[in-house]
């Protein structure tokens, strides 16, 4: 069963029939130990040749996702937007964008996903709508006090005239998060101000949102993302309330605060939201997943994952873990311990469309602060790609190695490292100007994918791609490292493959005996996993070796920077 690496060309057609039937048939539990990619539509594939990917693009190329042994394709949001937030500035959560699609390109591409054995997730992004959205824009024209305004959290000012904001909370993208309208009352806008703060103490909100749930449900959609889930109840009660000396967004601040007692960040309130929707996910056959994005720490996060809520919330202290084991070790088992708690299944991501990827971040020094290399264009460590692909490559395998439910961001199975030096005026997410500069924000984990070596954008579409693609691109595409004996995506591909052959329960044991810088584990004694992460060689362990994130070579050495997964 040795699978170090395949030397030949792999047939390029999804093999349907080796698909885990507990994931492809009406199993309530499919997610529990899925792999989820996400699609970012924007920068995935580009069918009709604007420069911004689509959701012909998507289905076009749904292959590479069936290919590639993923269960479930994510979508980040698709709807009518002006991308003041890369799609997270939504202005009706029922449509598609025109420029990514229709409806019918929607449901095509989901018809698509099921023919292949894929499930199909989407973004649902709750608290906030985009300025553009009909009620806010009747809310600007509405009176102070008005039914319109209460949908939104307006506010006279403070001050002798009203000039200051009601109160001291900050946008997360940088500054107040309270903007001024041409009649003098301020609205709460937590992220840009072109996206304005929902009030989830408003029934219609809420109501809304229910319809919003069951028009996807309807349509086919297996599971949601929930965007902000810890952000929705606010303490609204007068007079609000500063945060005083807690932080600048807050959501840093929560460890220091006690809990449930910020007033707009992980409020106790939330949960009666999810308890409300899983009455609706739980009645469609097999039930709708939902998984929490909650930047909360990792008790209080166990709770959006609870069986009467959400089911699952990713698990972000493992992404902002640094590479080193006995991190990584307390991390691993705390995540374990408290899904299990919760009755959920644990969750890994090591990249997504907000951060650094982990090509490239998991290489920087530990204590270097991510935003500040992309400030220096990347210069400052100046990092070693092949050293980085390796490290790289082994947290995958590990993680991969994990219980539970794994989520992949696109690119990532191409290796692709994090595009430091965009230049400032390629720039479009809203924190470069936001910050005022200090922080050069996510576009460079945003660049389009490269599909094949040569063309206008690496087969990305017909013509030039919204954000500029560096000529080293070329090398990353998925047709390079198709059937390339040692490619980052054929790694991928025999990982995938493999996980789905030895995937048995959710248990996890360490073995008791290794050296400080080595992870070590067996899963329900079917398999194990060792990963070096020091910086010398250890002895490897006994065992057949099904698969190892670089070559071995026939060493009976596991090398620094390296992941095996082994037959007991
Ligand atoms: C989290 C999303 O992942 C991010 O991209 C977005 O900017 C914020 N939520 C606001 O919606």
């Amino acid at each position: 069963m040795a699978d170090d690496f395949p030397d030949h060309a792999p047939d390029r057609s999804p093999d349907l029939s080796s698909r885990n039937p507990d994931l492809s048939s009406k199993n309530p539990d499919w997610w529990r130990q899925s792999v989820v990619y996400q699609v970012y539509p924007r920068s995935f594939a580009d069918a009709d040749g604007d420069g911004l990917g689509d959701l012909r693009g998507v289905t076009e190329r749904l292959n590479h996702l069936a290919t590639l042994g993923v269960d479930a394709v994510w979508l980040s949001p698709f709807y009518p937007s002006e991308l003041a937030d890369g799609g997270y500035d939504v202005a009706d959560h029922r449509d598609v964008d025109p420029r990514l699609g229709t409806l019918d390109d929607f449901d095509a591409l989901t018809a698509e996903a099921h023919r292949l054995g894929l499930k199909v997730v989407v973004d649902i992004v709750p608290n906030h709508t985009s300025h553009l959205h009909p009620w806010f824009q009747e809310a600007l024209r509405a009176a102070p006090g008005s039914a319109a305004r209460d949908r939104y959290v307006f506010r006279p000012g403070r001050g002798v005239h009203g000039e200051l904001p009601p109160t001291d909370w900050q946008s997360v993208f940088g500054g107040s998060a309270w903007r001024r309208t041409a009649d003098g009352a301020w609205y709460l806008h937590l992220f840009a101000p072109e996206q304005p703060d929902l009030n989830w103490g408003n029934e219609e909100v809420r109501a809304d949102f229910r319809t919003t749930l069951r028009f996807w449900s309807d349509r086919g959609v297996d599971g949601f993302r929930v965007d902000v889930a810890h952000g929705l109840a606010k303490d609204l009660t007068e007079p609000l309330r500063d945060i005083g000396g807690v932080g600048a967004t807050g959501e840093e601040s929560l460890p220091r605060v006690a809990p449930g007692s910020h007033p707009y960040w992980d409020r106790d309130e939330v949960h009666e939201i999810y308890r409300d929707w899983r009455t609706i996910l739980d009645a469609y056959c097999p039930p709708r997943t939902a998984v929490a994005e909650a930047w909360v720490p990792d008790l209080r996060r166990a709770r959006y994952a609870r069986p009467d809520e959400l089911g699952q919330a990713f698990n972000f202290e493992y992404l902002q873990a640094s590479w080193d084991a006995a991190a990584l070790r307390e991390v691993i088992t705390g995540s374990l311990a408290t899904a299990r708690a919760a009755g959920a299944s644990a969750t890994w991501v090591l990249s997504n469309h907000d951060v650094v990827r982990h090509a490239s971040r998991l290489m920087l020094p530990a204590g270097t602060d991510p935003g500040s290399w992309l400030l220096s264009d990347g210069r400052v460590p100046a990092l070693d790609t092949d050293a980085a692909s390796r490290r790289a490559r082994a947290a995958t395998l590990l993680m991969l190695a994990l219980p539970g439910s794994a989520y992949l961001y696109q690119g990532e199975e191409l290796g692709l490292p994090e595009v430091a030096d965009l230049p400032a005026e390629a720039l479009k997410d809203p924190v470069w100007e936001q910050s005022g500069h200090t922080s050069k924000g996510r576009d460079g984990c945003r660049v389009p994918l490269p599909w094949t070596p040569a063309g206008p954008s690496y087969g990305f579409g017909p013509g030039p791609a919204w954000l500029p693609q560096p000529p080293s691109f070329a090398a990353y595409a998925v047709e390079a490292q198709t059937g390339t004996q040692g490619s980052t995506l054929e790694l991928y591909r025999s990982a995938l493959r493999l996980r789905r052959k030895l995937l048995e329960g959710e248990t996890l044991t360490w073995t008791a005996d290794h050296p400080a810088d080595v992870l070590d584990f067996s899963r329900s004694g079917a398999w194990r996993c060792v990963t070096n992460l020091g910086t010398v060689p250890v002895p490897l362990p006994a065992g057949e070796v099904l698969l190892a994130s670089v070559p071995l070579g026939g060493s009976a050495l596991l090398l620094p920077d390296t992941t095996v997964w082994l037959a007991p």
